[in-house]
């Protein structure tokens, strides 16, 4: 079953912004990519750095830790070596809030 939760005032993520939320317990990571919000696993899967200390380019994250390239929308890096996918969540806008769809 999947549920919305309510994470996020549109107003703290202009344009090009991103930022860590604890979300029930799992550290979600919201993009805003030219008005469209993505929502990815925060911690790295290499050693857990936080994504958000990265950099955002489009709809890719560079993590500040040892630069693996995470996709926004696949949840999947480039990387020297494997690194273990991280969830994506699907987004919905809600009354000015950007709501995150979990799975129980
Ligand atoms: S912690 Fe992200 S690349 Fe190493």
């Amino acid at each position: 079953m999947t549920r919305l939760v309510k994470v996020a005032d549109v107003k703290e993520l202009p344009q090009g912004s991103m930022k860590t939320y604890d979300v029930e317990g799992r550290y979600i990571l919201l993009a805003n990519v030219e008005g469209v919000f993505y929502a990815m696993d925060a911690l790295c899967s290499h050693e857990e750095w936080d994504l958000s200390e990265g950099v955002l380019e489009g709809k890719k994250v560079v993590c500040a830790g040892h630069a693996a390239v995470w996709d926004l929308e696949t949840g999947e890096a480039e990387f020297d070596e494997e690194l273990k996918p991280l969830e994506t969540y699907k987004t919905i806008v809600k009354d000015g809030f950007v709501h995150v769809e979990l799975s129980d």
